[in-house]
């Protein structure tokens, strides 16, 4: 299945179970300084989430451009480093807005990755947010993944770094839940298929490939500073899963630089530069 493929199944995927496929917003948001480039698909449901904004749906599907080049999500660093990291990139998402929370999340993931892309469930592994002194541990979440399919010993706790997700210092944020897969030759072999490649620093081996926020709340700032969470109008959801790291998956390669989406993109390059 190539990357164009798969971004058409998805948005089908989600139109058929009640999503609005919206287009991308630009990379450039026109209204919000507090980031300088678009850095995920719920950025322009940023009002949504907050009550400020009501459209005439309440569940939404897109394939959203990002970059990645600074500010809170910066991937700058890793790019060239790493066989997933890319400056721009497609993502994937599907959004609720005060209408299906956590378990449609969870079950609409693991019915997409596992029924419709077939994706082999000895591979997958799940992360969830293990609490801090803020919000409490999402024990909710490993019940949640436990009931649509998942062995308990897939499923690990993680800190904030990697699985409590906010757009930017202030806005919408929530814990989240992230699938990883594991790109190995042995996915039968529990030494090579191991629980400490997941948010492993090197990370390409097991990597993450969607990620699921379960949206509750908004940091706002009191005093210079100083920040607080504050309730959402409602629980929501927002998720996204890179596209480029879906096609390696579908496509069997080791880099998004070789998938269909970006590698007649190098080739060209190659031959302007006379490198191929
Ligand atoms: N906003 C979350 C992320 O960027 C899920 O889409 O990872």
């Amino acid at each position: 299945m190539t990357g164009n493929e798969i971004r058409r199944k998805f948005l089908d995927y989600f139109e058929q179970h009640g999503h609005k496929v919206v287009h991308s917003s630009p990379v450039y948001p026109p209204n919000d300084p507090t980031i300088l480039f678009t850095n995920a698909g719920m950025n322009q449901f940023k009002d949504v989430f907050l009550g400020n904004e009501k459209r005439d749906y309440k569940r939404a599907a897109s394939s959203q451009k990002c970059i990645r080049a600074g500010g809170k999500h910066n991937d700058l660093d890793e790019v060239g480093k790493t066989a997933r990291h890319q400056t721009f990139f497609e993502m994937l998402g599907n959004f609720s807005f005060g209408d299906y929370f956590k378990e449609d999340a969870i079950n609409f993931a693991w019915d997409f990755l596992v029924n419709e892309l077939k994706l082999d469930v000895n591979r997958l592994w799940f992360t969830v947010f293990a609490g801090d002194d803020e919000v409490s541990a999402d024990e909710e979440a490993i019940q949640l993944w436990i009931k649509a399919g998942a062995k308990p010993e897939r499923i690990l706790r993680f800190g904030r770094k990697d699985n409590f997700w906010q757009m930017a210092e202030t806005g919408p944020c929530g814990p989240n839940s992230e699938i990883n897969y594991y790109l190995g030759d042995e996915p039968e072999n529990p030494e090579k298929n191991r629980a400490d490649l997941v948010n492993a620093d090197e990370g390409d081996t097991t990597m993450e490939i969607w990620n699921l926020v379960f949206m509750q709340y908004n940091r706002v700032e009191t005093e210079k500073g100083i920040y607080k969470l504050e309730p959402l109008p409602a629980p929501s959801v927002d998720t996204g899963a890179g596209l480029e790291r879906m096609t390696v998956v579908m496509e069997g390669v080791h880099s998004t630089f070789e998938t269909t989406l970006l590698k007649p993109i190098v080739e060209f390059t190659a031959r302007l530069a006379q490198r191929n």
